[in-house]
């Protein structure tokens, strides 16, 4: 097919929305379009194909990117060759590319969550047809896996999908609806992923899935499981460190707390959902486990790893919700003290069962929010307070962007820390003393 238009030495730019998972894609996309002989700028106004990567977890990230897309009208009058390619999970929900394709006629090409390898493709379809198109597949157990070049931008980390797709159904959750259900990679592609990256000069791997702990049950072998896998890519050889997300509740087990132990290379580190602290709001969002066990699961983590930080997530005016209900969360907050908390405001997702539930009126699930983030900044800042005169070995992940002249890493444990240094650090162990904390900013020297 004789291309109208050459991809070769153009410009495309990459806007991500949403998870850790999306900002892998983006790695994905950003392959195939450096694959193609094209050049990453940062801004859309540089570019020639710009690729928005979409989230719809809540409204606000929706209404963020369509916002975006919204702006290339005026980008494409004055840049008559852009193309505007909108992929994610915002396209992958019911109905939504046939609408966006009517409503946003300078969109170029949709693509689903399950065909982001057909991105190529579908760029030299549009420009040799002049036909603009939207491709949603709704098949699952794609596993978009070994083939699709991958550029990473995230060095020394590298993400490394393990397992995609959700069979939960939390009633608040769009996940399922449009990632599909669960598919896992099997342990040799895994673990040849990781050795690569190793052998790259990769310094940090993070293993993604929407739920870690049900890793391989879609393989009916018992031999297939979460914490083998952490103790096998552990046993790669080199200093590196292993983090992992996202942890469910209901399927996290102590095996995973030993895998931890056995290993130098597995951090410390533990993102738990808990979501909220009442029984009853725990049934309605289908979560599967009671405040009782989420208690019990922190007390075994403790006992075996003091040291561990421990983070999670937490939605406020869930449907229900009563102000009783809400001091259970705080009063879990309290006593479980999470090294952080990212905090939500319950939002309506279209076709979850929660969206049929009665709402709770904005003014109290702002009030709400307000009170538990006031409340956890209390404890991160106690905690943080802890970590002073200490000395602690970080990884250096990049320049501080708000600080000149400092860097930042992670402790083991994900507690971020910012120190006096420069880029030719980035990738290297150190060892930081922390002197001086404000909120949750830890910074310190390098000894
Ligand atoms: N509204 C608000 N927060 C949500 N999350 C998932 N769905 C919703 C929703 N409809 C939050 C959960 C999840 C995190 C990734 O996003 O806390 O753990
Ligand atoms: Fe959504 Fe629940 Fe699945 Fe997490 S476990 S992706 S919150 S449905």
């Amino acid at each position: 097919m004789s291309d109208i238009y050459d991809f070769n030495g153009k410009n495309y730019c990459v806007v991500t929305y949403g998870c850790q998972m999306n900002l892998h894609e983006s790695e994905k996309i950003s392959g195939i379009l450096d694959n193609m002989g094209m050049s990453a700028v940062q801004s859309p106004e540089a570019a020639d194909v710009v690729v928005f990567n979409t989230c719809c977890i809540r409204d606000t990230a929706e209404r963020r990117a369509l916002g975006n897309i919204g702006k290339m009208k005026e980008l494409k009058k004055k840049n008559k060759n852009l193309l505007v390619v909108v992929t994610g999970c915002m396209t992958q929900q019911n109905g939504f590319a046939e609408n966006l394709k009517e409503r946003y006629q300078y969109v170029d090409v949709i693509l689903g969550t399950h065909n982001i390898s057909d991105l190529e493709n579908k760029l030299r379809e549009k420009v040799a047809r002049k036909k603009r198109i939207a491709s949603v597949l709704d098949t699952d157990g794609y596993i978009d896996d070994e083939t699709t070049p991958v550029t990473r931008t995230s060095f020394p980390n590298a993400w490394v999908n393990i397992n995609y797709g959700c069979n939960n159904f939390c009633t608040y959750c769009i996940v399922p609806y449009v990632r599909g259900r669960e598919r896992s990679r099997t342990p040799e592609s895994i673990i040849a992923e990781c050795e690569k990256l190793i052998k790259d000069g990769y310094k940090e791997i993070t293993l993604l899935g929407q739920n870690v702990n049900s890793y391989g049950n879609d393989f009916g072998d018992p031999d297939v499981n979460f914490s083998d896998l952490l103790r096998s890519v552990a046993e790669i050889e080199g200093k590196f460190r292993i983090r992992f997300m996202t942890s469910h509740p209901k399927d996290f087990t102590s095996d995973v707390v030993k895998a931890i132990k056995s290993s130098d290379k597995i951090c410390n580190n533990i993102h738990l959902p808990v979501q909220a602290g009442s029984n009853s709001v725990l049934k309605n969002m289908n979560r599967r486990y009671t405040r009782e066990h989420y208690m019990s699961l922190i007390d075994m983590i403790r006992d075996e790893i003091p040291d561990a930080g421990i983070t999670t997530d937490i939605m406020v005016g869930f449907p229900y919700e009563t102000e009783d209900d809400f001091q259970d969360t705080l009063d879990l907050v309290r006593r479980v003290r999470f090294s952080t908390a990212f905090t939500f405001i319950y939002s309506v997702r279209k076709g979850t069962k929660a969206a049929d539930m009665p709402q709770i009126p904005y003014e109290i699930k702002q009030d709400r929010i307000k009170r538990l983030i006031a409340l956890q900044n209390e404890i991160t800042e106690e905690l943080s307070k802890a970590y002073l005169g200490n000395t602690y070995e970080v990884l250096i992940e990049g320049t501080n962007e708000k600080k000149k002249g400092f860097v930042s890493g992670r402790t083991e444990s994900g507690r971020l820390v910012s120190a006096p240094g420069d880029e030719n650090l980035i990738g290297q162990f150190v060892n930081i003393r922390i002197d001086k904390c404000k909120n949750a900013q830890l910074t310190g020297e390098i000894i």
